[in-house]
């Protein structure tokens, strides 16, 4: 089964930190999903089929946007679900406005930085010793134009 693109709303925090519990080793507790769901310009889709599946959020100010987090379950891997969430963010963020999307990476999340670099983004900065473990972050951009 497909998953659907569902928009994430408040009555989803709970369900979004449990996804991230499972995906993130530094996971945001549903009071921080919830708070962040509460920011103005933060909007965020859910896939799931009969279970939950993925996630992405992203923020959007004026002419540029974020992605926050993304993520998918594990059984849900290596299927283009990530890439699905990370082109329905860029759609929806390039029809509110946003002519340029950036996030951040772990340096060392291969994952991550091959689903972005084969869906348009490129480095344009690195964030030495960014995170606790003292790895680097790379932050990245895609041009929505
Ligand atoms: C990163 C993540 C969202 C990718 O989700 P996904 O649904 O597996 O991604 P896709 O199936 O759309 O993969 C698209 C491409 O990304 C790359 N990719 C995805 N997972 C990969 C892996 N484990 N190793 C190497 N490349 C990978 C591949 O190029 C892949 O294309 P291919 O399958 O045709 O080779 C998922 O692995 C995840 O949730 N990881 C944990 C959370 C995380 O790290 N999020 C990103 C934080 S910045």
């Amino acid at each position: 089964m497909t998953p659907r693109l569902i928009p994430a709303a408040q009555v989803h925090a709970e369900l979004l930190a449990g996804m991230h519990r499972i995906c993130f080793a530094k996971p945001w507790d549903v009071a921080a999903m919830a708070a962040l769901l509460d920011c103005p310009g933060t909007c965020g889709l859910i896939a799931a089929a009969a279970e939950p599946a993925g996630l992405v959020l992203w923020r959007q100010a004026a002419d540029e946007a974020e992605i926050l987090t993304i993520a998918v379950l594990p059984p849900w891997r290596r299927a283009g679900l990530g890439g699905r969430l990370l082109e329905a963010a860029a759609i929806a963020a390039r029809d509110g406005g946003a002519e340029r999307l950036f996030l951040e990476v772990a340096a060392e999340n291969a994952a991550g930085l091959a689903l972005y670099l084969g869906h348009g983004f490129h480095g344009v900065g690195r964030r030495k010793a960014y995170y606790d473990d003292g790895g680097d972050a790379l932050v990245m951009r895609r041009d929505l134009g």
